[in-house]
């Protein structure tokens, strides 16, 4: 009879690099009653998911637009591996405008997205032995994305308010830093660094002759289009990653970059060579219309989330069970569940076997939340509300439930 291989059973036969357990860690499971709310809503069945960052907004009309006419003209081949020169160009405009610091298109290499240039960008500046260091709470996919390369994601400490402890940050540095990575405005509380944080970062950075890698995935979406950076300051040492996916509702799409030192921009060109060969070029074309209307997608998206972000407040107020920690910018929040009684991982597995509404658990972005579940605003409005209606239900209903059987067992 045939042996059927499944993945316990595979490595009988042949062995596979360690990387494979740097990629599969914590991360990747926090992302597991994500999958399998998205499997259910596959099957049809009733749940809601608010467990991603991806808005229920449409892409805008022109870049639909503009990505039709090039598929229906032909552009449907091979590409330049560090993306064309005009959306390079563009891009690079789009980074000058914002930071302020003076870049071509050679600063830029095009990726399918944020994440695919973060990837690139660790395996450019860490090496196995050495340390990343970011804050908590972070992107539950940094320290896959980080380890990947072999080096070691640290942690730093974070205020009760969310923001770096800047006291706490120097202490995490060791001769074996290579970099500093945060996202600002911050997944999942929403925290925009300010200049006096800035400040001390370069400071250590300079100091400690470190890369600064900042996520800018949520620019657009930060108070007026406006997040402070240090990429002017200290052209030598920042890369900075940007995407379409939030600003433009554009996540599908997979169209992100850096921009960077020209000699980094080289090596990731030859990252981008052997790893993807070029990607769409009707995407690139889309992505330059993109930018071209870059300040009315950027205003629309952050009115939706303000406006969901209030809609979703006011529709759990009062919940004695949850703190809600209003973000300055982007499309998550954090729910304090402390005083639930359950953890985050407890309350996000309750919630969803008692009233289908997924979320995540906040030990996902570190010790410092793991109090907490993170939960994406940007969603409709009437799965919002419903969504609200759910979680009190589930407080006033099944928790009281829960306790009751946990203590008669
Ligand atoms: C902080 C952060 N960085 C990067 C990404 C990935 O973005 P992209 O869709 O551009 O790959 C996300 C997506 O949620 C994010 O929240």
């Amino acid at each position: 009879m045939l042996e059927m291989l499944t993945p316990a059973t595979h490595s009988k036969y042949v062995q596979f690099s360690p990387l494979v357990q740097r990629i599969g860690g914590d991360g990747a499971e926090a992302w597991l009653t994500h999958y399998a709310a998205v499997a259910a809503r596959e099957r049809g069945e009733d749940v809601i998911i608010l467990s991603v960052g991806d808005p229920d907004l449409a892409t805008p009309a022109a870049v639909i637009e503009r990505a039709i006419e090039c598929l229906r003209a032909g552009d449907t081949h091979y590409t330049p591996a560090a993306g064309r020169p005009a959306l390079r160009a563009a891009i690079a405009q789009a980074h000058r405008a914002r930071s302020g610091q003076a870049v071509s298109g050679d600063n830029v290499v095009y990726f399918a997205g944020a994440q695919n240039a973060l990837f690139v960008t660790s395996l450019c500046v860490a090496a196995p032995g050495d340390e990343v260091v970011t804050f908590e709470p972070l992107y539950p996919t940094y320290p896959a994305t980080i380890e990947v390369s072999g080096a070691r994601l640290v942690r730093a400490p974070c205020t009760d308010e969310w923001r770096p402890d800047l006291a706490a940050l120097g202490s995490v540095i060791t001769p074996r830093t290579r970099a500093i990575l945060w996202a600002s405005p911050n997944n999942p509380s929403g925290v925009v660094l300010n200049e006096h944080e800035l400040a001390v970062i370069a400071e250590l950075a300079q100091r400690h002759d470190l890369w600064l890698i900042a996520d800018e995935v949520y620019a657009g979406l930060a108070p007026g289009g406006n997040v402070p950076s240090l990429a002017a300051r200290l052209p030598e040492r920042v890369v900075t990653l940007g995407s379409l996916s939030k600003s433009h509702a554009m996540t599908g799409w997979r169209a992100g970059w850096l921009v960077g030192p020209t000699a980094l921009a080289a090596h990731a060109e030859h990252m981008a060579m052997c790893m993807l060969f070029g990607l769409p070029g009707f995407v690139q074309e889309a992505a330059i219309a993109a930018l071209g209307v870059a300040a009315a997608a950027e205003a629309r998206a952050r009115e939706y989330c303000a406006a969901r972000q209030r809609r979703f407040a006011a529709g759990i107020a009062g919940i004695e069970q949850l703190r809600a920690a209003t973000p300055e910018a982007g499309m998550f929040m954090l729910l304090d569940v402390v005083a639930s009684g359950l953890t985050g991982g407890e309350f996000m597995r309750a919630l969803y076997d008692a009233r289908r509404v997924s979320v995540m658990d906040g030990a996902a972005c570190g010790a410092a939340t793991a109090g907490c579940v993170r939960i994406c605003f940007a969603a409709d409005e009437v799965m919002l509300d419903a969504a609200c209606d759910r979680l009190r239900r589930f407080c006033a209903q099944d928790l009281p439930a829960l306790a009751g059987a946990a203590k008669r067992a």
